[in-house]
């Protein structure tokens, strides 16, 4: 078995900050980050452009994903946040993508950020934060990331749409029946609603630098 080094695993529902958290996590600690929802988009545009194709199951892509499809600049549409969520709910694709997310772990540790990194990823992981914000703040922050105009004629229907489409996307992903999303039982759980990312990077690096020396 090779060495790793720390796990801080970084998990919670859609918009609610990980990215950014776990992001400047990495930076702050000096180690490698893993968007891990990449994975499984880069999986989802894949089907998209097989168009389908039965002959193609996901879990195939899943077994050979590149760094180029990773690297796609395409794997952010609503088309692709669709099918990555549809993917992610197979077994197998999951299965397929579990060496890839450990292996991903050097001497030096590293931060991941997705829905199941503290529950079945690395269980045993160092530090396990779970992030969350409500439904209606965390529609508000992915409107304004996608240049969502509040005085604009129609923000309160895009609003109030965003909102629909991560809620639906978060129930799937907590319904689904393999590594669905919840906290591990030893997560520190952190609820950024009135939280900027400058308070929630302090909490998250305390807790860290925290579990980490003892
Ligand atoms: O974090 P994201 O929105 O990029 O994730 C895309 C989809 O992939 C989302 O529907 C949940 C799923 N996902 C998952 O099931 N497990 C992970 N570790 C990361 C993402």
């Amino acid at each position: 078995m090779s060495v790793r080094g720390p796990v801080i695993a970084v998990d919670g529902p859609a918009a609610a900050g990980k990215g950014t958290l776990a992001k400047r996590l990495a930076k702050a600690l000096g180690v490698p980050y893993l968007d891990t929802g990449l994975l499984y988009r880069a999986v989802g545009r894949l089907v998209l452009d097989a168009g389908d194709n039965p002959a193609d199951p996901a879990e195939a892509f899943a077994t050979r994903l590149t760094p180029a499809d990773l690297a796609r600049k395409d794997l952010r549409t609503p088309d692709v946040t669709r099918a990555a969520s549809e993917v992610a709910a197979q077994p197998a694709v999951r299965e397929a993508l579990i060496a890839t997310q450990r292996s991903f772990v050097g001497p030096e540790g590293a931060v991941l950020d997705g829905r199941d990194i503290g529950t079945v990823i690395f269980p045993d992981a160092e530090v396990k934060l779970f992030i969350t914000a409500s439904a209606a703040t965390r529609a508000l922050r992915r409107f304004l990331q996608q240049g969502g105009d509040m005085q604009a004629p129609d923000a309160a229907l895009v609003l109030k749409e965003t909102q629909e489409a991560l809620s639906a996307r978060d129930l799937a992903d907590s319904q689904r029946a393999v590594a669905p999303l919840k906290p591990a039982g030893d997560a520190l759980q952190i609820e950024t609603d009135h939280l900027d990312a400058d308070q929630v990077l302090a909490q998250a690096l305390a807790y860290a630098r925290e579990r980490l020396t003892r």
